[in-house]
C-alpha cells in the first residue's frame, strides 16, 4: 500500500515536471522550471536529500524509483529544450526569409553617350554616301597639326587655336601637341592613299577619289558653355580629278537632311578664312520650321584645299582638286537634343546622361 502510493507520487511528480516543462514560453522560464524541480533546493533533490531517514531495504528501492522518476524528468526537459530551439530557429527563418520566387534586380542597361551616338550617326550617313572612316592620334606632330595645313611655323594664323603642347618630343625629334582639330588627320589619309596609288598615279592614270571622315577628340585651351578643353570634331574630305563646291553643297545638305530628318531648313555658304582651304567659308543652316527656325546656325567649316596642302597630301594640286570640311559632333548633339551647355556632355552626370538611352 505504501509502495503504491509512493509510486504515484512520483508519478504526480514526473507528470508535473512534464506540464511545467511542456508550458514553459521560452529557454529562460524552461531553466526557472528545471530548477523547481532538479535544481539544488528542487524537489527531485529534495526527495533524494530524504532517503537519509529511511531503513536500508526501503532507501534502495525508493532510491532507483526517485532516480528513474527523475531521469525522466531530464528527459523531459531535454525534449522541451529541443522543441523551444525548434520553434525558435522556425521563427528566425520566417523572419529572414528569401522569396527565391522573386525576379532578381540586375544591374541596369547601360547606353551609349549621346556624343558617341551623334558620331555613330554621323558615320552611318557618310558612309551610305561612300565616305570611309578613319581615325588618327590624339597627340600629333606640330608638323602634321599646322604646318603640313599651310600654317608655316610664327604665321599668326596658328594663333587662331590655343594649343596644348607636349614638352617631350617624339622618337623622331618631332615637336608634339594635343591635335586642335582632326583637319590633321586629312594629311594622314591623303598621303597613305596617295602612297597607295602610287603606281596609278606615276602612270597617268586616274587614282580611285579620296573620300573619307575622320571624327575623334581634339584640344584646345578653351573652357566655357559652349567650349570644352576636349571636345570631339569629325573631318570630311574629298578629293579627286572633277569634284567642285556643288558637290560639297550636295553632299552636306543630304548629310543635313539625314542627320536631323527633315527637308525644311536652308544652307548656305558663308565666306571665311582657314590656312588650309582656298577658298574657305563657315556651312550655316537654318530651320524653316521648330524651335529654332529662322536662326542660321554654324554648323562646320569648309573650303576647297589648299595647292600647298594637297601637295603635302603628296599629291599634285593641278590634278587633284577638292574640298574639305571641319564640323563639330557636340555642337551637332546639342542642336538635335536641344542642350544648351555643352558641358553636361562632360559631366558624366548619370540624371543627365541616361535621358539619351
Ligand atoms: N579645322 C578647322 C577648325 O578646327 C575646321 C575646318 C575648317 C576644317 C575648314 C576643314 C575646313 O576641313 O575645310 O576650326
Amino acid at each position: 500500500m505504501f509502495l503504491i502510493q509512493t509510486m504515484n507520487d512520483l508519478e504526480l511528480l514526473v507528470e508535473a515536471a512534464v506540464a511545467d516543462f511542456g508550458a514553459a514560453p521560452s529557454p529562460a522560464e524552461l531553466e526557472n522550471a528545471k530548477a523547481r524541480f532538479l535544481g539544488k533546493s528542487g524537489r527531485v533533490t529534495e526527495l533524494l536529500k530524504g532517503l537519509g531517514a529511511l531503513p536500508p531495504e526501503q532507501k534502495k528501492t525508493r532510491g532507483a524509483e526517485i532516480n528513474q522518476a527523475k531521469a525522466r524528468i531530464e528527459a523531459a526537459l531535454q525534449a522541451a529544450r529541443e522543441k523551444l530551439a525548434e520553434v525558435e530557429l522556425a521563427a528566425q527563418l520566417q523572419a529572414e526569409a528569401l522569396d527565391v520566387t522573386l525576379p532578381g534586380r540586375g544591374r541596369g542597361v547601360g547606353g551609349l553617350h549621346p556624343v558617341s551616338r551623334t558620331i555613330e550617326r554621323i558615320e552611318a550617313i557618310f558612309a551610305s554616301m561612300g565616305f570611309d572612316v578613319a581615325e588618327g592620334p590624339e597627340i600629333e606632330t606640330d608638323w602634321m597639326n599646322f604646318t603640313a595645313l599651310n600654317s608655316p611655323e610664327n604665321h599668326p594664323a596658328r594663333s587662331m587655336q590655343d594649343t596644348f603642347y607636349v614638352d617631350i618630343d617624339d622618337a623622331q625629334g618631332r615637336a608634339l601637341n594635343l591635335r586642335t582639330h582632326t583637319s590633321p588627320m586629312q594629311v594622314r589619309y591623303a598621303r597613305a592613299h596617295a602612297a597607295r596609288h602610287a603606281h596609278e598615279i606615276e602612270a597617268g592614270l586616274a587614282m580611285p577619289e579620296i573620300r573619307v571622315i575622320a571624327p575623334g577628340r581634339t584640344y584646345r585651351v578653351d573652357s566655357d558653355a559652349t567650349h570644352s578643353p576636349m571636345f570631339h570634331q569629325c573631318e570630311g574630305l574629298w578629293i579627286g580629278e572633277n569634284v567642285s563646291f556643288k558637290d560639297l553643297k550636295f553632299v552636306f545638305s543630304e548629310f543635313v537632311r539625314q542627320f536631323f530628318e527633315t527637308d525644311d531648313f536652308d544652307v548656305r555658304f558663308r565666306p571665311s578664312f582657314f590656312p588650309f582651304t582656298e577658298p574657305s567659308a563657315e556651312i550655316d543652316i537654318a530651320f524653316r520650321s521648330g524651335p529654332l527656325a529662322g536662326k542660321w546656325l554654324e554648323v562646320a567649316g569648309s573650303g576647297q584645299v589648299h595647292p600647298n596642302v594637297v601637295r603635302n597630301y603628296g599629291l599634285d594640286p593641278e590634278r587633284h582638286i577638292g574640298f574639305a570640311f571641319g564640323m563639330g559632333p557636340d555642337r551637332l548633339a546639342m542642336l538635335r537634343y536641344g542642350v544648351s551647355d555643352l558641358r553636361l556632355f562632360f559631366e558624366n552626370d548619370l540624371r543627365f546622361l541616361t535621358q539619351f538611352k
